[in-house]
């Protein structure tokens, strides 16, 4: 590892019974607020796929990551977010989370068809967050061509579920 992947690593916190008991939750909160940790994870993601066109971004921290990740990448980032938040929306997806059961929607306007588009998001746990936000991207008709996460926690199997893409971690609990 760098020094400044290792001070992030050293950044990141462990939150024990969030959002509900008996959820570890890794919180990169203070990774973010680093300026030489937020950089070596931004290039750690922008990394994964680089003939990608387009960034996506999961609501919510996968937004800040997403963002630095385009920007880095000189893509274009796309958000897909909660239900109710969007004025115009392109397609739906529902799925299971580690805890309950959520809903993403892709704006319209976003993701044209034959479009590369690298996923971002904080942490990868059962990968149904990635999985749901593929579908959306393929939906569209883009091609999603990696994964990146900042943390995966790889006794969720998310990888496994994710099986044939292209999936990067900075991190692997
Ligand atoms: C978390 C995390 C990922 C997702 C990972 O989001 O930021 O998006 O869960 O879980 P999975 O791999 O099992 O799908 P959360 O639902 O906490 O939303 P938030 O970012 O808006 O707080
Ligand atoms: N941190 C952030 N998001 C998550 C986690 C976590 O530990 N588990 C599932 N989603």
């Amino acid at each position: 590892l760098s020094g400044d992947l290792e001070r992030a690593w050293r950044l990141m916190r462990e939150v024990p019974d969030f959002p509900e008991p008996g959820v570890l939750f890794r919180d990169i909160s203070p990774v973010l607020a680093d300026a030489e940790a937020f950089r070596a994870v931004v290039y750690g993601l922008a990394r994964t796929a680089p003939d990608a066109d387009l960034v996506l971004g999961i609501e919510a921290r996968g937004f800040l990551l997403g963002a630095a990740v385009a920007y880095a990448c000189g893509t274009g980032i796309v958000g897909v977010r909660k239900p109710g938040k969007l004025p115009a929306v392109a397609h739906r997806v529902d799925y299971d989370l580690e805890y309950g059961q959520a809903t993403l929607e892709l704006p319209e306007g976003t993701v044209a068809p034959g479009q590369r588009v690298l996923v971002v998001d904080d942490v990868l746990a059962t990968g149904g967050t990635v999985a749901a936000s593929s579908e959306l991207v393929r939906q569209a008709g883009g091609e999603v061509v990696g994964a990146a996460v900042a943390v995966e926690l790889a006794a969720l199997g998310g990888r496994e579920r994710l099986a044939g893409l292209n999936v990067h971690a900075v991190f692997t609990v």
